[in-house]
């Protein structure tokens, strides 16, 4: 969750971490800091409460003189509350280091080092630095690799030594580290967004190998006796900086709303053969899509409801059990997997902590797992039997949407070439349903295009503390997004429900004014949620329909009416995220918050 930089080379090692910061902000945002190696090898450390604009603020009040090396970190609380001491770095006599994830038995370690009286913050990650500091003797390699054999949790550090001047050290277990050599020196970082401005080569630092960065070479050692060498695969990334920027939009989440279309182009376009999907350049086999039994989706938060919507085109069609599991849910149960079920894992990131450990159980049932990720690289990728890489670019606003789409988009294609090997569709079914999915791109553009009109729907809700969302089957499950894209960024609690289920309880809450986001696209329903619109219309709710362009509606039955192109009823969900989407970043507008940056949010959940 963390933002993790380090930097050792020819040029100022505070302008590097300090814009690196800028970049890695979005993974964490509550307090920041940096430790920098003075020309006189003292490390010098300054830290803050607050954004990284603080931090810059106080480095330039309290920083004189150069640097070459140094490492930097955002924060996202875990132990210990937002402080200004419980900001990283941490020092501990010649050790001051940088800590992204948990240390578990952060409490046993403190007891064991008898470390009460020397800790100034309440951080796990201050405990590690300690406890590296009583186990170093001039040597860091054997320091780190102690430290490593004693410590329970998830972690990337990046750690300088006081007697070490110019090199900086790091070491990861779970939590994600990408590293670059480059003419401008050497930089590891948590992602790749702090590495780019200099170099489009990297490499993913393997999980319990110890990297050393030095200012014209990065060693990395595997952790054994005699640390011998690794030389992880270098990769080239598949993105330019100018995707990471916000390119004259006043939001990372409006840049990325209006990316959307192209996103899809770029990941359905190049899997298209004749009309139809083929996996073949992804080397996924038909194999996988013919054998299984069942299929297993796996994921969190907005990924999670991308596998809601996919389950809702996936069973009937395919005539096989489809289960959705929220992933920290499936790691404790006793899934009913084996080597028959096809694992769908779906991450943005490909780091979220609890996807992970869902997947590497699937493994241990037995099963295959397919990921359908965006960073290419990461660790869910690299662990799964095969990847769907979604093409959507770098995503920084915390709330996800173009993310969304594409995952839905990859999704939508899995279960075409699914029901073409499977005998379910024809060559001519697979073809007019990818035409389908071509067909929301524009739809796609028309909504997003309508934005000044949703910004107006968007500023009757603004003012309401609570807003709830409906709708039927595949409406249902696109409600569970659109209402967890305007929680996280307006902070308006909003509640999704499956139409027909509202009157078994919830509709006690809807009276004059409430706003209700009712969703109707789906035909075979379409009567039945009318009806459930009109119950809450009784009750004085503020309705807001979203339908097709040709429905018929009454006058009186909502308020407001957003009209969606006509595209065919399984793909409404591609406009309808649009819309929801723009309802939720104007009502986060409209009420002055940061939309890219809510607060207690990070975008990688790599925290259990
Ligand atoms: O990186 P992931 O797709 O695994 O992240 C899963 C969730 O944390 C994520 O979808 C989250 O719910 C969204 N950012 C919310 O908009």
């Amino acid at each position: 969750m963390c933002g993790i930089i380090g930097y050792t080379g020819p040029l100022e090692a505070s302008k590097i971490l300090l814009e690196g910061l800028s970049g890695l902000e979005y993974r964490g945002y509550d307090s920041a800091g940096i430790a920098l190696c003075m020309e006189d090898s003292q490390i010098r450390v300054v830290k803050k409460a607050g954004k990284v604009k603080n931090l810059e603020e106080y480095c330039r009040q309290q920083i004189s003189g150069t640097a070459h090396s140094g490492i930097g970190h955002t924060r996202w609380a875990t132990h210990g509350g937002v402080t200004d001491t419980n900001a990283h770095p941490h020092r501990a006599g010649k050790v001051v280091l940088i800590h992204n994830g948990i240390i578990e038995n952060y409490h046993a370690l403190t007891e064991k080092f008898h470390l009460e009286d020397k800790l100034l913050s309440q951080t796990d990650s201050e405990v590690a630095a300690q406890v590296l500091n009583c186990l170093y003797e001039g040597d860091p390699l054997a320091a780190i690799h102690k430290l490593i054999d004693l410590l329970d949790g998830s972690y990337s550090f990046c750690i300088m030594f006081e007697d070490q001047p110019g090199a900086v050290y790091a070491i990861r277990n779970v939590s994600p580290l990408v590293a670059a050599s480059t003419p401008s020196g050497s930089l590891i970082a948590s992602d790749l967004t702090a590495l780019i401005p200099y170099s489009r080569q990297y490499f993913v630092v393997p999980e319990q190998h110890i990297v050393k960065l030095t200012p014209y070479k990065i060693h990395v050692y595997h952790l054994d006796d005699t640390y011998t060498k690794a030389y992880p695969e270098i990769m080239t990334v598949n993105w330019n900086m100018d995707a990471a920027m916000k390119n004259g939009f006043p939001h990372f989440m409006l840049k990325e709303i209006h990316e959307q279309p192209d996103a899809l182009r770029n990941t359905i376009l190049p899997r298209v053969n004749k009309g139809i999907p083929d996996f073949g350049e992804d080397g996924i086999p038909d194999s996988i899509f013919k054998e299984c039994s069942q299929i297993q989706i796996i994921a969190c938060g907005t990924a999670m409801y991308a596998g809601m919507v996919a389950r809702a085109i996936m069973q009937p069609l395919l005539r096989i059990p489809v289960t959705v599991s929220i992933a920290s849910e499936f790691r404790y149960e006793e899934p009913l997997i084996d080597e028959k079920s096809l694992v769908i894992i779906i991450s943005q990131s490909g780091e979220t902590i609890d996807t992970l450990a869902a997947l590497r159980l699937a493994h241990r049932c037995g099963s295959t797992v397919l990921a359908v990720v965006n960073v290419k690289g990461s660790t869910i990728a690299r662990e799964s039997n095969y990847v769907l890489y979604t093409h959507a670019g770098p995503e920084i606003a915390v709330a996800s949407t173009k993310a969304y789409s594409v995952q839905l988009a990859a999704l939508y294609m899995i279960c075409c070439r699914m029901a073409l090997v499977r005998g379910k569709y024809t060559r001519e079914q697979a073809c007019s349903f990818l035409a389908d999915l071509l067909d929301v791109i524009p739809a796609m553009e028309t909504m997003i295009a309508q934005k000044e009109m949703i910004r107006d729907v968007a500023s009757h809700i603004i003012s309401s503390p609570d807003a709830f969302f409906i709708g039927r089957g595949l409406d249902y499950a696109f409600s569970l997004e659109g209402a967890l894209k305007l929680k996280e960024i307006s902070y308006i609690h909003s509640e999704a429900y499956a139409a027909g289920e509202l009157k078994h309880g919830t509709i006690a809450l809807i009276s004059d004014q409430v706003p209700v986001i009712a969703i109707a696209t789906q035909e075979h329903v379409y009567s039945k949620t009318i009806s459930n619109i009109r119950e809450v219309k009784a009750r004085g709710a503020f309705v807001i329909l979203l339908v097709k362009e040709n429905a018929v509606v009454d006058d009186n039955l909502a308020d407001i009416r957003i009209r969606i192109p006509d595209v065919d009823d399984h793909f409404t969900v591609f406009p309808i995220a649009a819309a929801l989407q723009l309802i939720a970043y104007y009502a986060s507008l409209g009420k002055h918050l940061d939309v890219d940056q809510p607060r207690n949010l990070a975008k990688s959940v790599t925290v259990e």
